[in-house]
């Protein structure tokens, strides 16, 4: 028998032989479509190199593509555990030619592994192709030798395949398998084609159109190969089983599923045990490519697919979280062949256990809520809507769990009821909402938020990608397109684009399509918090509402911002160690170019401080470890050493970032819905370059990260060597000689004062140096000096004195266009003036006011140091009389 693995690997080894390159499995997040929930089909990732827009170096191809089917067009979930052959996630092998071979060589390779390599009965094979494509049932009839009973032509969309309501489509040939006539049914378009006996194992597309709307259809470029087979179910006819859950895989999942809650996988609670193994399987693939439960979009799809398998491991009587643990199987099952798991092994295990700890604390009021409103009812009654949403709204039951809950008594739910509950809590919530004020623009947001619900971000995991745009908004009213020139806001159904919150700077970029079009982002804004709103002013071709568009993140500037963001976070923790406990996060603003981060603190951060934060911080960031992203309640992310911010609101579940090695959690552990760099390497370098007081209490810190904080520090080595050539010295020497400098200013300086003191008192070249003159007879010794510093004053009048004996003097220094005065009167002749008055005339020149002392030796000052002379001759008039 071989195993699922095996068979997977055989099927790819067959068509590298025939020359096929081997692709990977894209993610199931499809960023390349904007009208797919997950990727469906293998040929999702390819759907451009059908249509011609992207070419590839090869021309054939092969994979096993990972697929989901629950939401969208193609949604089995409803189905899964009640069917042998619904799963939500399963892998789809495949064959494509883009424009090389078409139908017969499609054919003969097909029927050359089912029968040749892996040896089927040619007898139990028979195949559909569509009833007016003569060419497939001729091929059929001359390269398998098929009966003309056993290619039986198929006039319904059964036969003609396409992948949603637009994109590559066209006729196929389906290969279908006998399981034996134990079972009941018959071949495809016989009345019993509804039994399970014939099943469908591949499908061969022969892709020859493309779906643009539903009322245009044009020729693919040239006709291309599209098959694929369900590994599921191949898996079963090779292992001679007809249920896919009983084939190798399912069965250690069903297995581990049954020794951990003690109940008989194979007994009465069979299709629990089934829907936990499929549920697992899709839950752990979507986690491994970056999608989160949550309350909307693709989160919401991941959250009732959970919810639904808890629901049964409820039913099948586990005490206690079961989904994680059944993780080690599923990677130990599959891993190999999907290395994603591995890697998000521990990411899957929390998110599961996280999840089932949340939904058990409501689940069994919600079922005992369901109980009561079930029990007097028959069997084809009808749950009102009401209730379903009360199980919704306050008890996390998703609609389709309340279904699938009923479905077992044969029960249904009142949906227009369900709807309208929900309808009227939307119109409650946008009453009670409290905006900017500006309702006319908060009209159209709630509106918008209403009918298409929230944007989904695809930014945490890719910067590109395409969106259905959904709105346009131009001049505050909504438009149907937008052409060149006009500035636009753009809302779109899916975005890699970060609209601006939490302090980080929203993302620029392009949008664009090819047909021309090309919109310069400028911003984005997240208007209610939910819509990501693109900003920006049309370049070139028309931007139209329904149609997709290419959106890509200015990666560059997305990368200083995560760097930014991240450095914040380590930075916040740094401030901690060093300051203390009561350091917390007042606010941050994290752009492109800097960061700013503000916390609360007493006082100015020393040197030292800033020096030994800066270097923790950069030790964290040569560590170089992952950062990881988690979502937890708030209350389990505080216990895993994350800090609460008092008065923040946050949600039911939170983004929980950690970084770096810490002693007993993580260095940094913080709530955070902003995008950041993958390992902390990633920033490269941060330095601080300024702190200062918000307010009191508050300090604020600026830091650079990578290139920018490289660029300063080399602006500073510049200034350096400038500053070396200048003072004709090296970088070196510049401490030496800076200081060395420093000392010759000091010691020029004083020698200027003596010098100024000494021309003051009448040193040789003063004016003093003629001698006093003779004013009525008495000597008078006035001097008016440039510079003369107004603490000499008084000292230079008491030196005139010594010097002199008998004497009246004034001295006046101009510094700075001001002048500050000083007077002198012996003993002697105080009888004839005093120096206080002669200080107030001077004073009253200078344009001052006031100027006192005592009557020998007086002080004051004015601010109009041209009235220097003015001032001098008013003394002397007074002592003149
Ligand atoms: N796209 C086709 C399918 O999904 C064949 O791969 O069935």
């Amino acid at each position: 028998m071989s195993s699922t693995n095996d068979i997977r690997r055989s099927f790819l080894d067959h068509f590298a032989a025939a020359g096929h390159e081997v692709i990977p499995s894209a993610p199931l997040v499809p960023h390349n479509d904007p009208t797919l929930m997950f990727t469906n089909a293998g040929m999702v990732p390819f759907k451009n190199v059908f249509t011609g827009l992207e070419k590839r170096p090869y021309v054939t191809a092969t994979s096993s593509q990972k697929c989901v089917r629950a939401g969208g067009k193609h949604n089995d979930l409803d189905n899964v555990g009640y069917t042998a052959r619904h799963h939500t996630f399963f892998e789809m092998l495949g064959n494509f030619s883009f424009g090389d071979y078409f139908k017969e060589r499609a054919i003969t390779l097909a029927w050359d592994l089912l029968t040749r390599e892996w040896g089927l009965d040619k007898e139990r094979l028979c195949v559909t192709v569509y009833h007016t494509d003569d060419e497939a049932f001729d091929l059929w009839k001359k390269i398998a030798g098929l009966p003309d009973h056993k290619i039986i032509r198929i006039s319904t969309s059964d036969n003609f395949w396409s992948m949603g309501d637009t994109g590559p489509c066209g006729p196929c040939s389906e290969i279908f398998w006998d399981h034996g006539d134990h079972i009941y049914g018959g071949p495809p378009g016989s009345p019993e084609e509804d039994g399970d006996r014939f099943v469908e194992i591949w499908n061969l597309v022969f892709m020859q159109y493309e779906q643009v709307d539903a009322a245009t259809r044009l020729n693919l470029p040239k006709p291309s190969i599209d098959t694929g087979m369900g590994l599921e179910r191949i898996a079963a006819v090779l292992q001679g089983v007809h249920n896919n859950y009983d084939t190798d895989t399912f069965k250690s999942l069903i297995e581990a599923s049954g020794e951990l809650t003690r109940n008989d996988p194979s007994g009465s609670m069979q299709a629990s045990h089934r829907v936990i193994a499929d549920h697992l399987r899709s839950a752990g693939f979507l986690v491994a490519d970056g999608v989160l439960p949550s309350n909307e979009g693709r989160g919401y799809v991941l959250r009732r697919i959970m919810r639904r398998a808890m629901r049964h491991a409820h039913l099948l009587g586990a005490k206690d979280p079961l989904m994680h643990r059944l993780v080690p199987a599923l990677v130990s099952e599959m891993g190999q062949a999907y290395p994603e798991l591995i890697r998000a092994q521990p990411l899957i295990e929390e998110t599961l256990r996280h999840e089932e700890v949340r939904f058990r604390q409501t689940l069994d009021k919600g079922l005992k809520l369901l109980d009561d409103a079930t029990a007097s009812m028959d069997k084809g009654g009808t749950l009102p809507g009401e209730t379903a949403f009360k199980l919704y709204d306050t008890f996390g039951f998703p609609y389709d769990l309340t279904e699938d809950a009923l479905r077992a008594q044969g029960l249904s739910v009142d949906r227009a009821g369900f709807d309208s509950a929900m309808a009227a809590q939307k119109a409650a919530a946008r009453a009670a909402w409290k905006g900017s004020g500006d309702k006319a623009s908060e009209d159209i947001w709630f509106d918008l938020a209403e009918e298409h619900g929230a944007t989904e971000f695809t930014g945490y995991v890719s910067e590109s990608g395409e969106g259905q745009v959904i709105a346009l908004i131009k001049d505050g009213a909504q438009v149907t397109s937008a052409a060149a020139g006009d500035e636009v806001t753009i809302l779109t159904n899916q975005t890699p684009f970060y609209g601006e919150s939490g302090g980080q700077k929203g993302d620029a970029g392009v949008i664009s399509n090819d047909k021309g079009l090309n919109i310069p982002i400028s911003d984005t804004l997240k208007p209610l918090g939910r819509l990501h709103a693109h900003q920006g002013i049309v370049e070139s071709g028309t931007i139209t509402v329904g149609e997709a568009v290419h959106l890509a993140v200015d990666s560059v500037r997305r990368g200083r911002i995560r760097a930014n963001h991240s450095a914040t976070h380590l930075l916040h923790a740094a401030l901690r160690h060093r300051l203390g406990g009561h350091v917390s996060q007042k606010g941050s603003m994290v752009s492109e170019d800097r960061l700013r981060f503000d916390f609360s603190h007493p006082k100015a951060l020393s040197a030292e401080d800033l020096a030994a934060i800066e270097t923790e911080v950069n030790a964290q960031i040569r560590q170089n470890d992952e950062v990881t992203t988690r979502l937890m309640t708030p209350d389990d992310a505080i216990a895993a050493g994350a800090m609460a911010l008092f008065g923040e609101k946050y949600g039911d579940e939170v983004r929980v970032l950690s970084m770096g090695k810490g002693d007993t959690h993580s260095y940094s552990v913080e709530l955070c819905g902003g995008t950041h760099v993958r390992a902390l390497g990633d920033i490269g370098l941060v330095r601080i370059v300024a702190e200062s007081a918000v307010s009191s209490g508050v300090r604020r810190i600026e830091a650079l990260t990578g290139e920018a904080a490289r660029l300063w520090l080399t602006g500073r080595e510049e200034q350096l060597r400038n500053v070396a050539a200048t003072l004709k010295t090296t970088p070196d020497d510049v401490p030496t000689r800076v200081a060395a400098l420093a000392d010759q200013v000091r010691k020029l300086e004083r020698e200027l004062a003596d010098v100024k003191k000494t021309l003051a008192m009448g040193g040789s070249g003063g004016l003093a140096s003629a001698g006093p003159e003779l004013i009525n007879n008495v000597p008078f010794l006035g001097q008016i000096v440039e510079g003369l510093d107004p603490k000499q004053l008084r000292g230079t009048i008491d030196d005139a004195k010594k010097a002199h004996g008998s004497i009246i003097s004034m001295i006046i220094a101009l510094n700075d266009g001001k002048a500050s005065v000083a007077a002198g009167v012996t003993d002697d002749l105080l009888a004839r003036v005093s120096a206080v008055d002669l200080v107030k005339a001077a004073v009253a020149a200078l344009g001052g006011q006031g100027g006192g002392g005592r009557p020998d030796m007086a002080q004051g000052g004015g601010p109009d140091a041209d009235s220097a002379p003015a001032a001098m001759e008013a003394a002397k008039a007074l002592i003149a009389g």
